[in-house]
């Protein structure tokens, strides 16, 4: 997978794994779920509507861009959720 975001700084914060699609990843404690998918993987979700790949918009939670799924079926806003280790999450 190729991110949509680079880390610029703060690499040395631990990292905690968890999955997109079945995917093994890693992210740093403190990212919120958003900056740890797109670090790995260039879109959030394929939107329900048919208009393409979605990375959010407003990183703030108020355009509502960036939900995603557990493998649960939680439905999480990425850009207001903290990312957790051992979340699995779908796309
Ligand atoms: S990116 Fe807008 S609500 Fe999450």
């Amino acid at each position: 997978m190729t991110g949509r975001f680079v880390r610029l700084d703060e690499t040395d914060r631990p990292q905690l794994a968890f999955s997109i699609d079945g995917h093994p990843v890693n992210a740093l404690e403190g990212d919120s779920l958003l900056v740890a998918m797109l670090t790995q993987t260039g879109r959030l979700r394929r939107s329900e509507f048919g208009d393409g790949a979605r990375a959010g918009f407003c990183l703030m939670g108020a355009c509502q861009d960036c939900w995603v799924w557990t493998e649960t079926g939680e439905r999480l806003r990425a850009c207001t959720t903290p990312v957790a280790r051992g979340l699995r999450i779908i796309t």
